[in-house]
């Protein structure tokens, strides 16, 4: 490449993330050249595309909440954005969430769930088994209460990544290059660009590390800027209600059952997405044991699910961190800006990241939103010894 190729941003992965900061940056006017062999076809493509801040809000994530909120808010009008700009529909729907417990012993991890919502002031109703079943008629009789969260929805995760694909490749400041990064280059005391296979440079005023799993093996990275994320395997399954059974089932569906959790995600053409596994591992296998866990957990809350065609298994590798918080903001190397660590989040969190890092790329400066986000927090806080008064 020639040093008239100089950009000003030079984003690592193409997933959800990486394409979605891309397209926003271009719009804030800068040069940005996404670098990913395969665009939108790793953990973006396996997810299930829920936005449920609300259903999935865990104990010890109170920080994250705020961010998980704020992305909530900010789906619809960046999704109309998108639709705008591309003319493609990412398939939003503002359906909403139903958790429902079957056991005793799922109803009262049902009711501590509840209680946590309520205390942070969630918009979350508590439902009697009856209830639910008035809700979404086709759930398993079993059903002994459940929880409707009006304000969880949904996006089409497919859908979503070939807009924001088409949104990048047609705007004219922006780069789409089909390749890996082999390492990242430094330039003195700071993030230069990137080496391609090849072994020729590509040159950028900032880098921004987005590659998901994978951002803790680029070559190159120092350690002290090299983000703690873990590969946190996912399978999932594909499901098709058929034309009369198109409407069964009207809201996403988290079901827990004797202690295992399943979700339902119904699309508008029929589309049933059936997840997810949690395993501490990095491969992409569809296990036999993996399918069986989510079809039965599946079966025991909404039983339709044995009459429908099984359209696709698919795995992926989310990238986790060790407070299931995404890592986001510049590092110590400076040119290096970290978009990665979004776990279980990525499509929930895709626009509100795109939004506080090109405020960063655009300003110099992160938002408040973004600050507890930090790669900082991991760092050890200095141990200041005391001795001894003898
Ligand atoms: N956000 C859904 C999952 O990771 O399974």
């Amino acid at each position: 490449m020639s040093p008239s190729d100089q950009r000003d941003v030079i984003v690592i992965g193409g997933g959800v993330i990486g394409l979605a900061i891309g397209w926003q940056a271009v719009r804030r006017g800068l040069l940005v050249t996404v670098l990913d062999p395969a665009p939108g076809t790793g953990a973006s493509h396996v997810a299930a595309g829920m936005l449920a801040p609300v259903t999935e809000v865990g104990y010890a994530e109170r920080a994250l909440l705020r961010l998980t909120m704020a992305a909530a808010q900010r789906y619809p009008s960046f999704v109309a954005e998108l639709a705008e700009a591309t003319g493609m529909d990412p398939g939003y729907r503002t359906c909403g969430t139903l958790a429902v417990a079957m056991d005793a012993g799922d109803v009262a991890a049902l009711d501590e769930l509840f209680g946590f919502q309520q205390e942070l002031g969630l918009p979350v109703e508590r439902l009697a088994g009856r209830d639910c079943r008035e809700l979404e008629p086709m759930l398993a009789p079993g059903v002994a209460g459940g929880l409707l969260v009006p304000g969880d929805h949904q996006i089409d995760n497919r859908r979503l990544v070939a807009a924001l694909l088409a949104a990048l490749t047609a705007s004219p400041g922006a780069r789409l290059v089909r390749q890996p990064a082999a390492g990242l280059l430094v330039d003195g005391n700071r993030a230069a660009g990137v080496v391609l296979p090849d072994g020729s440079e590509l040159r950028a005023g900032t880098v921004v590390l987005a590659a998901g799993h994978a951002s803790a093996g680029l070559p190159g990275l120092p350690e002290p800027v090299r983000p703690p994320i873990r590969p946190v395997k996912g399978q999932i399954l594909r499901l098709r209600l058929p034309g009369i059974y198109r409407q069964a089932l009207s809201r996403t569906l988290r079901g827990l059952s004797r202690g295992n959790s399943v979700y339902l995600v119904p699309r508008a053409d029929g589309e049933l997405v059936v997840g997810a596994t949690v395993e501490e591992l990095a491969d992409h296998e569809v296990t036999a044991g993996g399918v069986y866990q989510l079809l039965r957990a599946a079966h025991e809350v909404f039983p339709l699910v044995a009459e429908l065609e099984l359209v696709e298994s698919i795995a992926g590798v989310r990238p986790g961190t060790p407070d299931n918080a995404p890592l986001l903001g510049p590092t110590e190397l400076p040119g290096l800006v970290l978009a990665t660590g979004h776990y279980r989040n990525g499509i929930l969190l895709a626009p509100i990241t795109a939004d506080l890092v090109t405020d960063l790329l655009a300003t110099g400066t992160l938002p408040d939103l973004a600050k507890p986000f930090q790669l900082d927090r991991f760092v050890p806080k200095r141990v200041v010894e005391l001795s001894r008064i003898g």
